[in-house]
């Protein structure tokens, strides 16, 4: 049996996106099965329209299919993310993941394994509070959290140990060295799901 992976993430301007299906790539590269999704949008639309690239990222229609319940319960593996909003997760992506109460109850989140991934406009504008944030509710789930590391050279350079992130000054879209890390991260979540998951099934 395939190792199955889930990356989920919101995405109003496209980077965290871009971040989402570089993961996805790594996981792919892995032989791992693959489900990319995103969550609803929920912003008002007087608030989208306030700016440009999110009033355009919404019109050109979601990347990925919307993440339901069962593809949390069919997942080995999780790589969530999401843009940093004030320091901290978007309400889009908490959102659908405080909709995981019924399947935390019964058990079937625990043992998932989990990372999570992050864009902000400034370095120091709360990558790492971000992520940690996220880890939180996989910790509450009894997930076991993966971070990213420095466990290849490349992530000496691009690396945030936290999780893979991507400072988007001026609206910039992730450089190619930052992909790359999110590549890594999809390949380590899923070779460590794999070893994790095959002795859970032994
Ligand atoms: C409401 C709001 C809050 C934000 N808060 C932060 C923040 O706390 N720190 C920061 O560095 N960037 C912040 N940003 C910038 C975004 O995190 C950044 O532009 C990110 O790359 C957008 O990712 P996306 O294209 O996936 O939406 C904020 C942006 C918005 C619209």
């Amino acid at each position: 049996m395939s190792t199955r992976i889930l990356v989920v993430y919101y995405s109003a301007t496209g980077n965290t996106a871009s971040l989402a299906e570089a993961l996805a790539k790594g996981a792919l590269d892995t032989g791992a099965e693959v489900r990319l999704r995103t969550v609803a949008e929920t912003a008002p639309p007087e608030a989208i329209a306030t700016n440009p690239r999110w009033q355009s990222y919404v019109d050109a229609g979601p990347r990925a299919d919307l993440a339901t319940l069962d593809d949390l319960e069919w997942a080995d593996g999780i790589a969530a993310g999401t843009p940093t909003r004030f320091g901290g997760p978007a309400s889009q992506l908490k959102s659908f993941l405080d909709t995981t109460g019924g399947l935390w109850a019964k058990g079937k989140l625990a043992d998932k394994v989990a990372t999570s991934f992050t864009t902000a406009s400034t370095a120091h504008g709360g990558l790492e509070s971000t992520i940690l944030a996220i880890n939180n509710i996989f910790y509450h789930w009894g997930a076991i959290v993966v971070p990213l590391g420095y466990n290849a050279k490349h992530l000496l350079e691009s690396g945030n140990p936290y999780g893979g992130s991507w400072v988007s000054r001026k609206s910039a879209e992730p450089d190619d060295v930052a992909l790359e890390a999110l590549r890594l991260q999809g390949v380590r979540l899923a070779t460590i799901t794999g070893h994790i998951a095959a002795g859970l099934r032994a």
